[in-house]
């Protein structure tokens, strides 16, 4: 027993180094004679996790083995330079009524359900766009169509997202960027968040869609307001922020139906957790709003004042946490992804 002890184990340790060898040889095997098959078939994320460890693996063996047909393998993607090369400043936007889904999608043939990443290098953040949407076909179909080659020159792995709200109640576009936030993040780990009007178009693609180490706001100007900021602490029109700075002012409130009020709700939010918002440069943070009427079912929410007074009290309750809606569907479209959510109606 005393004198077994050391000798059996590292006999056991020798059957395992001889089991290991037998895989590994059995591995780059496989991956000799059918390593893009092997990849190629579709498995369960349990056996992918492992077949992506194997596969590292059998690289090692293949590099001790190297074959000239190896060498074609692509090297590892390396992180995008801090600031791409494709960015081209101010850009000329057009509004053509004759523009149609089709023709953009033709445009951005390398984005698929909404989600698109740099071919050559890694994006330096993974970020989601959240659109509130209702009856505004034609505003959505001139963002997407800016907004997409932009976020390409930006170089960053993205997706957008459409939220329509059911039926005809009053309009809610906070809470439905809440729906937006918690259904985009069943889909992946996004670690920024968009939220965006679907009427504000970017004229300057240095105005970067990624997230700061504060809450950030992006319109400065608009050319309705002469590119003036619209009141000191506006934080409407399009914001971003982490997923965890969103989470620490458990996002928007749900209780603000119709317009206004909403977005100042957030700023208040954002003050009590000590959080400061930045804002990029004005020559680059203006946008080009598309002209419309107040939608009928988005009328001036004449209730924004009082709800504003009580936002210190409410927060912790009124927020991500108690936003509770049913998804009627998700269609995963080749420019975006279209939930649709029945968000109730205003308490009376
Ligand atoms: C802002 O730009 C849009 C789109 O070109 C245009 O329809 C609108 O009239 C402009 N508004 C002002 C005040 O320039
Ligand atoms: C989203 O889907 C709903 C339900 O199919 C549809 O009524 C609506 O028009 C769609 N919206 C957009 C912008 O695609």
């Amino acid at each position: 027993m005393g004198f077994c002890l050391p000798v059996c184990k590292i006999l056991r340790r020798g059957k395992y180094f001889v089991l290991l060898f037998l895989s590994l040889s059995l591995l780059a095997w496989i991956a000799t004679f059918s390593g893009e098959t092997v990849k190629s078939i579709q498995l369960s994320s349990a056996t992918t996790q492992s077949l992506i460890r194997a596969d590292s693996l059998t690289d090692k063996f293949k590099s001790w083995t190297a074959t000239p047909e190896d060498l074609n393998t692509p090297p590892p993607k390396h992180e995008c330079p801090q600031e791409s090369p494709l960015l081209k400043g101010a850009v000329k936007l057009s509004f053509e009524s004759s523009l149609k889904l089709k023709d953009v999608e033709t445009e951005n043939k390398g984005v698929t359900e909404g989600e698109c990443e740099p071919v050559d290098c890694k994006a330096r953040q993974s970020v989601a766009i959240l659109i509130p949407h209702r009856n505004r076909e034609r505003h959505l179909l001139y963002l997407l169509h800016h907004l997409h080659p932009f976020l390409q020159r930006q170089q960053l792995h993205y997706a957008i997202y459409v939220i329509q709200q059911a039926g005809d109640v009053t309009f809610n576009r906070a809470k439905l960027l809440n729906v937006g936030y918690l259904e985009a993040l069943k889909d992946f780990s996004w670690e920024c968040f968009i939220f965006h009007d679907v009427d504000l178009v970017p004229e300057n693609d240095h105005n970067l869609y990624v997230c700061d180490n504060q809450p950030k706001h992006l319109v400065v100007g608009r050319n309705v307001t002469g590119y003036k900021l619209r009141y000191k602490g506006y934080f409407g029109g399009v914001t971003a922020m982490t997923k965890n700075q969103f989470l620490q002012v458990n996002g928007f409130s749900n209780t603000y139906w119709g317009w206004g009020g909403e977005d100042d709700d957030l700023r208040i939010r954002v003050e009590i957790q000590k959080m400061k918002i930045v804002r990029p440069p004005a020559d680059v943070a203006r946008y080009t709003m598309v002209f419309h009427k107040r939608d009928s079912g988005n009328e001036i929410n004449k209730d924004r004042m009082r709800l504003l007074g009580r936002t210190p009290q409410v927060w912790r309750k009124d927020g991500l946490n108690s936003c509770s809606y049913k998804t009627l569907s998700v269609e995963r479209l080749p420019l975006y992804v279209n939930v649709t959510v029945d968000i109730g109606k205003p308490q009376s």
